[in-house]
């Protein structure tokens, strides 16, 4: 019998499954397609392979600028856009695998059933049925993008992110539905690369979960650069022509709106994976929308576990692989890790934006005394110096204390981190503006941005006089 059967091998279960090993578990993983599951193989990685490829293309079209000439310009090689994307997650992929074989953790490749709290059943995908037995299982089977009724086809130009990601051309014009996380990040990657991209967002602004002040520039930045984005629209029907192109049809602010486009990407979100769980006859809480557990990620059958995508909620690797060190912990009585209840995100649009804790939206539901204070990149050096000055940090206070950290900027992938120590750490603002930042980063930014919270800002007009 095995202590633990993690059941997927994506950034939750994976994590997990290390986890467990190291706290002396005997470990088996199954998974259904590859080690390192969306996030590896569909998902952050080759997408941010790709996100690089649009910062090459965006680079040679701009030399000019940096008094780099290159005569008769430049060609796009798909294959080989392809084909280093495909070494990064080999790469990754081929690493996760030598690092489960160097904990002696046994892979399965197939696709799991659970027949009760102790036992799994393996359909494998060599034909072979494998039973196991444990003492705890770990759910971490992810999502797979939703595709609402109305946007169902069999036409292979309405495709969702698992399809696009290996796009063999091109394309002329892409409707992309949905302006959330994953529509904006290949909206950047084709728009760079040459597409007439429309995204339609239901909403009235692109990411609109992030601090407005951040979606609203980011929106106005990407129309300025030529995206076309329509806002509080809708899709009614698509309807696929003989030639396999298509007319979406449907509603922008109420009135018609009819895009003819050679693809369509429908990007509205992603739904647990729940097939094979047998929830219902183990008596697990769940609904579709995903499976309910304790801060332990332990539902309400002791010793069966959930966590990541397949939960429901935020839909992140990072909050994963933070869930699966939780669980493994909890699995083996040995729980050592918090409850992370401060989790960062970073898109990859161009420039990047990323953001921890409170908006300003929420400190205002919160009723907070809170203040603000904005530092623009425009006044920073290193920014100029690299020729990408867009954007801004936005830093929210409750009191004295730091609450909320919003970058859109070159890098804010890699800056948002000292705000995340801030945030989680209730750092106050001294303990940052005490700190000294060195010249010249980025980072000076988030200082500035600190200091402005008290109206100290050097690199900033002084403060008008009352
Ligand atoms: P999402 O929830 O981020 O965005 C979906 C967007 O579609 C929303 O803005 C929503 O208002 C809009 N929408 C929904 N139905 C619509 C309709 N019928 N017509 C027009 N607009 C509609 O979901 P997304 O982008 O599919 O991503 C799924 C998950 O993956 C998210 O939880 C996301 O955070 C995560 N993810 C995170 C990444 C990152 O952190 N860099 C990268 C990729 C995905």
């Amino acid at each position: 019998m095995k202590d633990v059967i993690v059941i997927g091998g994506g950034p939750g279960g994976y994590v997990a499954a290390i986890r467990a090993a190291q706290l002396g578990a005997s470990v088996t993983v199954v998974e259904k397609e590859n080690l390192g599951g969306t996030c590896l193989n569909k998902g952050c990685i080759p997408t941010k392979a790709l996100y690089k490829n649009a910062e090459v293309v965006h680079s040679v079209s701009t030399m000019k600028e940096f008094g780099v000439n290159i005569d008769g310009g430049f060609t796009i090689d798909i294959p080989q856009i392809h084909k280093r994307k495909e070494e990064v997650v080999f790469k990754l992929v081929d690493g996760v695998r030598r690092i489960l074989n160097s904990y002696e953790i046994e892979t399965i490749f197939g696709s799991a059933e659970i027949k009760d709290k102790n036992q799994v059943v393996v359909h494998k995908n060599d034909g072979e049925t494998e039973n196991l037995e444990t003492k705890n299982i770990i759910i971490a089977t992810g999502a797979t993008p939703y595709i609402p009724d109305n946007m169902k086809s069999d036409n292979p130009n309405i495709m969702t992110s698992d399809e696009i990601i290996n796009f063999d051309h091109i394309p002329k014009s892409l409707v992309i539905i949905g302006g959330g996380v994953i529509g904006m990040e290949f909206a950047n990657i084709f728009h760079a690369m040459g597409t007439e991209v429309h995204v339609m967002e239901r909403n009235d602004r692109i990411l609109h979960r992030l601090d407005s002040d951040l979606s609203k520039r980011l929106q106005a930045h990407v129309k300025k650069q030529g995206m076309k984005i329509h806002n509080k629209a809708f899709v009614k029907e698509l309807n696929s022509k003989e030639d396999g192109s298509i007319e979406v049809v449907g509603e922008e602010k109420g009135k018609e709106l009819i895009l003819n486009c050679e693809k369509v990407l429908v990007a509205v979100g992603r739904r647990p994976n729940l097939k094979g769980m047998n929830l219902e006859n183990l008596g697990v809480n769940h609904s579709l929308k995903g499976i309910e557990t304790d801060d332990n990620y332990e539902t309400n059958v002791e010793g069966i576990f959930a966590i990541g995508d397949v939960l429901g909620r935020v839909m992140l690797a990072h909050e994963a692989s933070h869930h699966g060190i939780i669980a493994a912990e909890a699995a083996m009585n040995k729980r050592i890790t918090h409850n992370g209840s401060v989790i960062p995100s970073a898109i990859f649009t161009s420039p990047e934006v990323a953001t921890v804790g409170l908006t300003e939206e929420e400190a205002k539901a919160k009723k907070m005394d809170y203040v603000t204070s904005k530092f623009m990149f425009g006044g920073n050096g290193k920014a100029l110096a690299m020729g990408d000055s867009h954007g801004f940090i936005k830093v929210i206070a409750n009191g004295d204390t730091i609450v909320g950290v919003h970058i859109m900027g070159l890098n804010a992938s890699d800056l948002i981190h000292e705000g995340v120590l801030a945030v989680s750490r209730g750092m106050r603002i001294d303990d940052i503006t005490g700190t000294v930042h060195a010249h010249p980063t980025m980072s000076e930014g988030f200082a500035e941005a600190v200091m402005g919270l008290k109206g100290d800002s050097i690199h900033a007009l002084a403060p008008k006089k009352k």
